[in-house]
Order: C-alpha cells, then structure tokens, then sequence
C-alpha cells in the first residue's frame, strides 16, 4: 500500500529562498533548488554514468550491509529515508523484516512515483511518502511504533553549506526519536582528478542538472532566462575540502523578479552545488557534536567511500 502525505506542496516559501539567494552579491543556490522533477531525471540520470563512483560504491558497501541488517536489528521494523530520490538503494535493504518505509523528499512527485515501482517489489511493505525540507525537524506519519532505521545516502550529507549538516544530524535526531538509527553515507577526500571526473561527466547530465536549476527559476517566477546564455564549470577546493559546481553567465542580464532587479553580470559564477568531502576522523567529530553514537562503519578497499551506523 501507498499512502500519500501531504499532496500540497507550498511554493511560497520556496520562492522566498531562491530570491534572497539570487539577490546577494555572492549568489549561493541550495542544492535542494535543483529538485524538481526534471532535476530528479537527471540526478537519476548522473548517477548512472562510469564517472559517478557514488553510487556504484554505496550500493556495493549496502550490500554488504544487506547481510548483516537482521543481526543488527530485531524485527517489525520501520524504513525511514531523507531524501530518498529514485528510492533505487533501499531496495537492497529490505526484507521480511521492514514493514513500514517512509521516504521523504522535497521531489515529491518523483518520489511518489518511485514509491509506486518499489511497491510492485515489495507488495506488503507499508510506504508513506512525504514531502518535506529534511534540515528541519519532520513529525512522522502515525502508526510507525517499530524501531525506526533512517538512511540519508548518496552522499547528501555533502551538500550543506556553512557547516549545516550538523543541523541536519541534529534535527534527524528528534525525527527518529530516542534508540533508534541512522545510516549515513560519507563521500571521502581522495584525488581530485576522480573527483573532477565525477562531476563533469561526458554524457553532461551534471551539466543538465546544473543548468536545470535556471528551468526552476524560470518555472517559480514566470521568467525567461535562456540555459544557453550560461555555462557550467565545476572545481575542487582544497582548502574547504569541497568540490564547487556554478553555472557561469556568458552576458549581462537583468531581470525583474517581483519588482527585484536581478543582475547576473558576464562572466559572473552562481553557485549551484556543494560536495563537501570528509576524512573518517572528521566525520567521526561531527557525529559527536551532534549527540548521536557511532555504532558501525563500513568502508570500500580504495577509500572511498563511507557509511556510517549511528544511534540515537
Ligand atoms: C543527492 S540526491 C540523493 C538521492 C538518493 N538518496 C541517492 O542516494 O541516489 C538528493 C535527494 O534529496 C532530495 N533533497 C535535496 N534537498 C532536500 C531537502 N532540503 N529536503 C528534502 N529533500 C531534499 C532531492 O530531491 C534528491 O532526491
């Protein structure tokens, strides 16, 4: 079964964030402004190419875990996924023991639809989808007693600026509740040209990702910024330990977005994505700041990658 919640998505505060963040002087995008439905394709789309190492080790480093998760946890279990996109990996986790799986994304119509395909896997799994900003505290759908596992992967924990993912573990912590879990897949520092690589595919979807985020403005704001007066560029920060995507303006523009000017001025970079990368011992800092318990990690044989067990 699939129970929807909240149908209504309010664009208004949406609306609020992108002109704030377009209106500064330095103009930084939150990476959640990427997700509409078109982004999600194409986010699904990137994370299919050789170049995404990302997901290709998560899933590797989850089915190891797959193994273990009924000795880890006991049963009547209740799934509970920030983020959950294309809901493709939790798929590897689930067994007899998960009756209840809520995915909570701010792509709400994208996840409704994967919810519907994990469905016909899983035709007595109980799923709950629900829109939702994951950095703030989320009530979760009633009737969902079991213990409760969290998952945020695809290395999203990355993609706060200003040291915010300590906001996200936090607030996750009240989500869950007392004695329960969260799995958290870490992106790891390693050489910058696997790195470059990754978010500069081939194909270009991460170029069409990036750019879409002009489509969200367009579509928010009944504008018309043309994608092909920009280009994107991305590039490794070594001193914030980051990768750093923008999209670069080829012009002078200006727009009028509720009696806003908005320039973009030639060659002026907007940025539109963060990866922060971690080392083990860093992570390790942050979950004790956070006040959860590190129970567990899993690491691949190149270092990848990480994911962490953490207990509330
Ligand atoms: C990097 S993708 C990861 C998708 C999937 N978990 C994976 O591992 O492939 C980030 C996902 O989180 C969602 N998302 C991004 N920011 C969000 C926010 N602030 N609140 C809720 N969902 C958000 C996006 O819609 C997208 O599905």
């Amino acid at each position: 079964m699939v129970k929807f919640c909240m149908l209504k998505v309010k664009n208004s505060i949406f609306s609020k964030e992108i002109l704030e963040s377009l209106s500064k002087k330095k103009k930084i995008i939150p990476s959640k402004f990427h997700y509409d439905y078109q982004g999600s394709k194409y986010f699904e789309k990137i994370t299919q190419t050789k170049e995404y190492y990302i997901s290709r080790i998560e899933k590797s480093i989850l089915e190891k875990i797959s193994k273990k998760i009924n000795f880890i946890f006991g049963k009547k279990l209740t799934f509970v996924e920030f983020g959950s996109g294309s809901i493709e990996k939790i798929g590897i986790l689930i067994n007899k023991n998960v009756k209840n799986y809520v995915p909570l994304d701010i792509s709400f119509d994208f996840i409704k639809k994967s919810s519907k395909k994990l469905l016909k896997s899983f035709p007595n799994l109980k799923i709950i989808p629900k829109y939702c900003d994951y950095i703030k505290y989320i009530k979760l759908p009633k009737n969902i007693s079991n213990t409760k596992i969290g998952f945020f992967l695809g290395s999203s924990i990355g993609n706060f600026y200003n040291g915010e993912e300590k906001k996200f573990l936090k607030n996750a912590k009240k989500t869950l509740g007392k004695n329960n879990f969260l799995f958290v897949g870490t992106d790891l520092i390693k050489n910058v040209k696997i790195l470059e690589k990754a978010y500069n595919d081939k194909k270009k979807f991460t170029e069409k990702f990036n750019l879409n985020l002009l489509n969200v403005i367009n579509k928010n704001f009944k504008i018309k910024v043309k994608l092909k007066d920009f280009y994107y560029i991305c590039s490794y920060n070594d001193k914030k330990k980051c990768m750093e995507n923008f999209i670069v303006s080829k012009k002078n523009l200006l727009f009028k977005i509720k009696n806003k000017k908005i320039h973009f001025k030639v060659n002026e970079k907007i940025q539109t994505e963060i990866s922060n990368k971690f080392t083990i011992l860093k992570f390790k800092r942050i979950i004790k700041a956070t006040g959860w318990k590190l129970k567990k990690y899993w690491i691949d044989s190149k270092k990848y990658y990480a994911v962490f067990l953490l207990e509330s």
